[in-house]
């Protein structure tokens, strides 16, 4: 297993350039099982996880080849030969759930592992079942397997969410490109990636209204064709680079940001001391002067704060001037690097969902266990802040959702470098 070793080396200077997100590429290489003709994606982020669901819809039958580096994804599922979604890859990303509703939609059956639990919680995906239920599906949990089927076809419906759920939103609209009649989603999820799927599918001939909004509607149509389509900014990626400079000083344009996609989060940067300006070419950030400044911190669904940048937040308050309260209430075990970030010398206090961080002086460098992808980043931000050496095991978490973090940190002047491990 790789470590990542950083060594605190003051401010940082330059340009990080910022990939297409990880979680819009999750479901818009899915939504290329909606139609029998080629689907292309560009500015395609490379990361593991990518290549995860490139295997999954590979072991689907469909095409999918990946160019130019991997940013650009040529995929077509002509041919479908298997509609089971086997537990060993959908064990290892959860996001493998997102390929039911474009199965079912297209040939009114699938099957698909459950993706049990993770890292950060249950996350149960019992929004996404019933969502398909009020399409008209029927479902059945087999041996660890949804097992669904629609035989004539997946009906227009009303789908009201207790709750924002991202993905049971994006399953729900995939799905509903393709049944007959209207389906009207309730109380929706309203990320940018959410977003970025809509005006894909649209390009592929689907018909959607309110994506952005808590109500989609959607008239379903008889078939989908193909597209080409270009992922949108990776809006968590940008804020963990964002408080790179804010952790440690210095200057740092983030190409390819836009403040539309971090507004909440950019409030709280703001609040801090934490300078941003919008460039010709993105973000510029630096620190406005002296330590930053301690602030309170709630995760919501979008627009709120992202639970994505809530342990990114947190490294950077561990050294602020003051206390700040962070309340996680997207997850229910979103701290886990806490405990890594006490070993550093922070002083964290943690009950239930809420974080009371007390900022200290300067933390010091130590060996550190990454747990889940953001956290891992956390622990790589606190290490640019911290007083000597500290080394990130584990890092295979963070290769999922950060495309060569060294080389992107290290061009600003960080000092950091990827250990090979056994
Ligand atoms: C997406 O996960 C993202 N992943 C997550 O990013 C992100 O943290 C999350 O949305 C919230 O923004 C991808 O897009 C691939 P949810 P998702 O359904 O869709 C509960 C990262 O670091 N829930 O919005 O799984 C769930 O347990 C990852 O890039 C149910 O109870 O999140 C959670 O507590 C981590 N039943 C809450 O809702 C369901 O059927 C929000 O989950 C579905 C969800």
């Amino acid at each position: 297993m790789d470590s990542i070793i950083v060594t605190g080396n003051g401010p940082l200077k330059g340009q990080i350039p910022i990939a297409g997100a990880k979680n819009a590429c999750l479901t818009l290489m899915p939504a290329t099982l909606l139609s029998e003709e080629p689907l292309t994606l560009t500015n395609a982020p490379r990361l593991s996880d990518i290549a995860t669901m490139t295997q999954l819809l590979q072991s689907l039958g469909a095409e999918v080849t990946s160019m130019q580096d991997g940013q650009v994804l040529a995929m077509s599922s002509h041919d479908l030969d298997n509609h089971v979604a086997d537990y060993d890859i959908v064990r290892k990303m959860r996001a493998s759930i997102l390929v039911l509703g474009p199965m079912l939609a297209r040939d009114g059956h699938a099957v698909v592992s459950l993706p049990g639990g993770c890292a950060i919680g249950a996350r149960p995906v019992d929004l996404h079942l019933k969502a398909f239920e009020a399409m008209g599906a029927e479902l059945e949990l087999k041996d660890g397997y949804v097992h669904a089927k629609a035989p004539g076809g997946l009906k227009g419906g009303e789908v009201v969410f207790p709750f924002v759920s991202v993905g049971a939103t994006e399953n729900a609209l995939m799905a509903a490109t393709l049944a007959k009649g209207t389906t009207v989603l309730k109380n929706a999820a309203r990320e940018p990636e959410i977003v970025d799927l809509a005006q894909c599918l649209r390009k592929m001939g689907a018909e959607i209204e309110g994506e952005g909004t808590e109500t989609i509607t959607v008239q379903g149509v008889d078939r989908l064709r193909g597209a080409t389509h270009p992922v949108v900014t990776d809006r968590i990626e940008l804020g963990t680079y964002m408080l790179a400079p804010a952790i440690c000083g210095g200057e740092v344009e983030c190409l390819g940001g836009r403040i539309d996609l971090v507004g909440a989060f950019c409030e709280k940067l703001d609040a801090a001391g934490i300078s941003v300006e919008e460039t010709a070419n993105g973000l510029k950030v630096g620190c406005k002067n002296g330590r930053v400044r301690a602030v309170d911190v709630t995760t919501e669904p979008f627009p709120g704060f992202p639970t994505d940048l809530q342990a990114q937040m947190m490294a950077l308050m561990c050294t602020a001037d003051g206390t700040s309260v962070l309340e996680e209430k997207i997850f229910e075990n979103r701290f886990m690097h806490a405990p890594e970030l006490i070993r550093m010398g922070a002083d964290i206090d943690v009950h239930g969902g809420t974080a009371t961080v007390k900022g200290v002086e300067r933390l010091k460098g130590a060996p550190v266990m990454a747990t889940d992808l953001r956290a891992s980043v956390s622990l790589i931000l606190a290490g640019l802040a911290a007083e000597g050496e500290t080394v990130v095991n584990r890092v295979y978490h963070l290769d999922r959702g950060y495309e060569r973090v060294e080389e992107k940190l290290g061009n600003v002047g960080a000092r950091i470098e990827r250990v090979s491990g056994s």
